[in-house]
């Protein structure tokens, strides 16, 4: 596999002390990753890697993810639509308002 030009990272909540899990993975963003996978395929961006990170610290505006490398933080991630959103910005090269965060 060659480097990919972008790279989702999605909260799953894991944290190093142990505390309950955070309210990304409860709001169901593992269960987004799939939908995530799919599209991904379908829409031929190859280019773009999916990871599950731990907890990104911006819960209260969960479920949250990163792409990188453009630094967008996108949160309330909690449906399809909401992933087409950030697919679209990935493919226009700007990042959709409605669920970045600043
Ligand atoms: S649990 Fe997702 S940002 Fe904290």
């Amino acid at each position: 596999m060659t480097k990919p030009r972008h790279h989702i990272f999605v909260c799953g909540s894991f944290r190093m002390n142990g505390t309950p899990q955070g309210v990304c993975s409860k709001a169901g963003s593992m269960q987004l990753m799939q939908y995530l996978e799919e599209e991904l395929a379908d829409r031929g961006m190859g280019d773009v890697a999916v990871s599950a990170t731990g907890c990104l610290k911006v819960c209260d505006r969960g479920p949250a993810l990163v792409v990188y490398p453009e630094n967008w933080w996108f949160g309330r991630i909690d449906s399809e639509e909401a992933i087409d959103g950030v697919l679209d910005s990935i493919e226009k090269g700007s990042p959709i308002e409605k669920y970045a965060l600043a």
